[in-house]
């Protein structure tokens, strides 16, 4: 029995009727806000392949802080950009180091507002590369302590969850284990599991000043064509401690969301990256879309795939619109 009897037209008749069959909504809690942290006072440089963003210093990083916290939104994510990069990547673990100082800075002024930081090693290695380099070679093991040695000290400045995102094998159990020996056992991890070697992250690049100056990160980051292989990753990390795990790009890896939703029980976490975002305001800026329209389809539709939160350099315009 179908036509006449059934019109799925009737539950579309109106926006109120249409309003209470929605079956995914967005809320300023399922976001978390990445900001580009950079050295000085006052600083507020624009990055132009990602209009609206910004590389802030410490100071400006708690003013927008304050910002994202009266919005609503729950968290937001740091990266840093240091004065000098060098071999060993130092300035990542200094306790004087940019992230440090702004974490502490923001946690002393916004306490409530959940403080996420990036452990990656690309920003502040000369070579642009996620972990320790010899001959030609991105090294996993002898990175891993460099990773936990980052993550403490992120720890130590008051960050409320660090989210490593360099794809090095075994990180989030060593991670922990430095955490917990060091008394942060309440401390969460978020990890970048599936992390795809993927195209869109390229104005990221230019905002963090973080392309590898030789080849490409494809020998640790995911093949793009896998799917089953992020069920791997999931667990791996899961075992490891990992308390959120996050799909890495978003948009084009929607079924991968929806895989690690249905498999795990851990909260999902999905990264709206830089060229997703800049696609968007590039066709915008030449007239061909709506700007707000494509930007709330694409956040729900990351949602109605499964994530449970989604980083996004939209989320501030986005809470606007709810
Ligand atoms: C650092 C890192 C990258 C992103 C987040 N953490 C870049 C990369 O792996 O090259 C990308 C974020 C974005 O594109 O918005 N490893």
């Amino acid at each position: 029995m179908s036509f006449p009897i059934h019109r799925p037209r009737r539950l579309r008749i109106s926006k109120a009727i249409r309003k209470m069959v929605q079956e995914t909504r967005l809320s300023p809690e399922d976001f978390i806000y990445p900001m580009f942290v950079t050295s000085g006072k006052g600083v507020k440089k624009k990055i132009p392949s990602m209009p609206g963003c910004f590389q802030l210093s410490a100071d400006e990083t708690v003013k927008e802080a304050l910002k994202v916290h009266k919005l609503g939104i729950p968290a937001v994510l740091l990266f840093g950009i240091p004065e000098h990069k060098n071999e060993s990547g130092s300035e990542a673990y200094s306790a004087k180091g940019v992230i440090q100082k702004a974490v502490t800075a923001i946690k002393d002024k916004v306490p409530e507002l959940v403080v996420i930081t990036d452990v990656c090693l690309c920003e502040y290695m000369s070579h642009g590369h996620c972990g320790i380099v010899k001959k030609g070679k991105i090294l996993n093991d002898p990175t891993l302590e460099l990773l936990a040695k980052q993550a403490l000290s992120h720890v130590n400045a008051g960050a409320d969850i660090v989210a490593p995102s360099d794809m090095m094998d075994g990180r989030i159990a060593v991670i922990r284990d430095v955490l917990d020996a060091q008394g942060f056992e309440d401390t969460l991890i978020m990890s970048y599991a599936v992390k795809y070697a993927s195209a869109f992250y390229s104005p990221f690049r230019d905002a963090a000043e973080s392309t590898p100056k030789f080849g490409d990160r494809r020998s640790y980051q995911m093949d793009p064509p896998n799917r089953r292989e992020a069920i791997k990753e999931v667990s791996l990390d899961i075992e490891e401690g990992a308390d959120i795990i996050m799909v890495k790009p978003a948009m084009c890896y929607m079924d991968i969301i929806s895989d690690v939703r249905d498999t795990f029980d851990i909260p999902v976490a999905a990264y709206n990256v830089s060229g997703e975002y800049s696609m968007v305001k590039a066709a915008a800026k030449l007239g061909w879309i709506d700007e707000t329209r494509i930007m709330m389809e694409l956040l729900t539709s990351i949602k109605r795939a499964g994530a449970d939160l989604i980083l996004t350099y939209f989320a501030v315009d986005a809470v606007k619109e709810l």
